[in-house]
């Protein structure tokens, strides 16, 4: 019982850790400045995002090889089917890592609402 409740303690602290260092990262660049978590920006809400590669084996490499060389023209026909409104048809290649670009897209990819 007890090391059941110290190993949820651990998970919570540990996936709590996580999204801070994600969420840090992505501040320091730049991507909310056109991304919400949950609100249609300039690109999709992350959550859409999420959804949108659900089921998706591919999921990881494609979003990985958007982040590090871009994005044009995907999301406009998306942004129909659920209900967003995103001002800009191409994302450019951001300034990540391919370590930080992995990160990010599992982390997108774990997201739910
Ligand atoms: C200048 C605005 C802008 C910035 C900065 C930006 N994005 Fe985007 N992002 C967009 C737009 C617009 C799209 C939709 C592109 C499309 O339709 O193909 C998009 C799409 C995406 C997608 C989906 C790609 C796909 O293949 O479907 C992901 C994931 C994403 N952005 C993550 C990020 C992350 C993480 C950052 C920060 C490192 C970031 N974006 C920074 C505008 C931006």
């Amino acid at each position: 019982m007890r090391i059941g409740l110290l190993t949820v303690a651990l998970c919570l602290l540990s996936s709590l850790t996580l999204s801070q260092e994600i969420e840090s990262l992505l501040k320091s660049k730049g991507c909310y400045s056109c991304h919400d978590l949950e609100k249609s920006k300039v690109g999709p809400p992350f959550k859409v995002i999420a959804k949108e590669y659900k089921n998706n084996p591919d999921a990881m490499k494609t979003l990985v090889q958007s982040l590090m060389s871009g994005s044009v023209g995907k999301w406009q026909g998306l942004a129909n089917k659920y209900g967003i409104t995103i001002t800009s048809f191409y994302m450019p290649r951001q300034p990540v890592s391919k370590e930080e670009a992995e990160k990010i897209s599992k982390w997108i990819l774990s997201l739910e609402d």
